[in-house]
């Protein structure tokens, strides 16, 4: 990762705020069990800002006339880097990621009640932890105890995530490799896993060959928890337990991407357990593919964040009159709401650095226009529980199919067409041909 391209955007924040200052701390590690901890992940809105992904760091950033970047972080310790690894310490790491000056995270709480006075607004977003939210209310605490000797504490908090969120919606070059790097690892997941799907086989054997191929690739590992779902779990839409068997004549669903550098794919595939669609297997997923065709034909710039979702809802309300799943018209279902019993999510996400990543989806009450740099996920569904009034031959279908898009100035690129999608694809490569 090239560190200019976190100090622009530091440099751009800093401009977005005018005057103040803004505290953004990484995320705290959390315990598994006893002494061991969960992998730890850096949050999203510090790394976007630092490129700094050890734990126990917060960034500050003083604007003004003469800007300024500090970072907060471990001290160099060597008895703990015997236990834990390396870690850059203040000095190397203002070197390395080219903050303005760097500090030992100990001297954060009295440091920053004197960043604090003389500032006229805090930017910082309260309530997501409340341990950090402890820390800063302390600090404003104690500058506004300053304020008697003269100095003065910041008036006004505003939620630094709102101008974070707006950069974070268009992915610059840096960002967009990853993405493409992230969804082509994914890809060849997905591709390993229906190689490698058979009847009497288990869907954590399944998951194992995902997992694989992201470490083998040199991703950090899944985006999110792994969704293999066979026959009637499909139709659970987080459906993670992954370990029952699949059976001949079922539908696999599987819903997985990697994280790569820190950008998530998310991708969903759903295909034939025997590698053979079933004539009503392959009504239910042509039905979904053309809805996802058509949500896709409707990615592009000027086009509000809801048109993907409703060319999608349309396609799949006439999908299922054709099916006898629902009665009536088209106008009738999409009104009622009648087509939710199957399709009941919908149909994306801003895609990131976070899965479901930063952004409103509404700016002044209306949907947001899609503009070149965004990304997000295309993911209509079908899922059909087994019930007395549904046509037998459709029962615990359930399908989805997800790609990733980025906004193009002439519409959109999908940078997960490598996973194959169309029925011919899917059974040329599981026969064993190289689809
Ligand atoms: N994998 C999470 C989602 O599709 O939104
Ligand atoms: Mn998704
Ligand atoms: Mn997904």
């Amino acid at each position: 990762m090239d560190m200019s391209t976190f100090a622009d955007r530091r440099a751009r924040l800093l401009e977005t705020m005018g005057r103040g200052i803004a505290v953004i701390p990484t995320a705290p590690e959390r315990l598994r069990s006893r002494d061991s901890h969960h992998p730890y992940r850096h949050d999203s809105y510090f790394y976007y800002l630092s490129g700094f992904s050890e734990p126990e760091a917060c960034l500050v950033l003083v604007a003004g006339a003469a800007p300024r970047a500090l970072l907060f972080c471990r001290e160099k310790d060597a008895e703990r880097e015997v236990w834990d690894g390396f870690r850059h310490g203040p000095a190397a790491a203002r070197e390395a990621f080219g903050f303005d000056d760097a500090f030992p995270i100990g001297s954060l709480d009295e440091r920053l009640a004197e960043l604090l006075a003389e500032q006229p607004v805090l930017h910082y977003s309260l309530g997501h932890d409340a341990d950090w939210d402890g820390r800063i209310v302390a600090a404003l605490n104690r500058a506004r105890a300053g304020a008697r000797g003269g100095a003065r504490a910041p008036a006004e908090i505003r939620d630094v995530r709102a101008a974070l969120d707006e950069m974070r919606l268009i992915k610059d070059a840096q960002e967009i490799a990853a993405m493409r790097r992230a969804a082509a690892i994914s890809c060849a997941a997905h591709r390993r896993a229906m190689r490698a799907c058979a009847p009497g086989r288990f869907e954590y054997e399944i998951e194992a060959e995902l997992l694989h191929e992201f470490r083998r690739a040199g991703a950090e590992g899944p985006a999110y928890a792994p969704i293999v779902a066979g026959g009637a779990s499909a139709c659970i839409l987080h459906y993670v337990d992954n370990r029952r068997p699949l059976r001949d004549g079922e539908l696999l669903l599987i819903d997985a991407g990697c994280e790569l550098d820190s950008y998530a794919a998310d991708i969903t595939r759903t295909f034939p357990v025997n590698g053979k669609f079933s004539p009503a297997q392959r009504d239910v997923y042509e039905l979904v593919l053309a809805a996802q065709q058509a949500a896709i034909a409707a990615v592009a710039p000027g086009r509000p964040w809801d048109a993907p979702h409703e060319a999608a809802l349309r396609v799949l309300a006439q999908g299922m009159l054709d099916l006898k799943l629902l009665a009536g018209s088209v106008d009738g279902a999409l009104e009622s709401g009648a087509y939710r019993r199957f399709y009941m999510h919908r149909t994306g996400h801003w895609l990131g650095l976070d899965v479901h990543d930063a952004g409103e989806y509404k700016v002044d009450g209306a949907w947001r226009p899609l503009a070149p740099g965004m990304t997000l996920t295309v993911e209509p569904g079908c899922y059909i529980r087994a019930a007395d009034d549904v046509p037998r031959a459709l029962w615990d279908i359930g399908v989805r199919i997800e790609d990733n898009a980025l906004v193009t100035p002439g519409g959109c690129e999908i940078l997960t067409e490598a996973a194959p999608k169309s029925v011919a694809a899917i059974e040329a490569l599981m026969a064993g041909g190289d689809a």
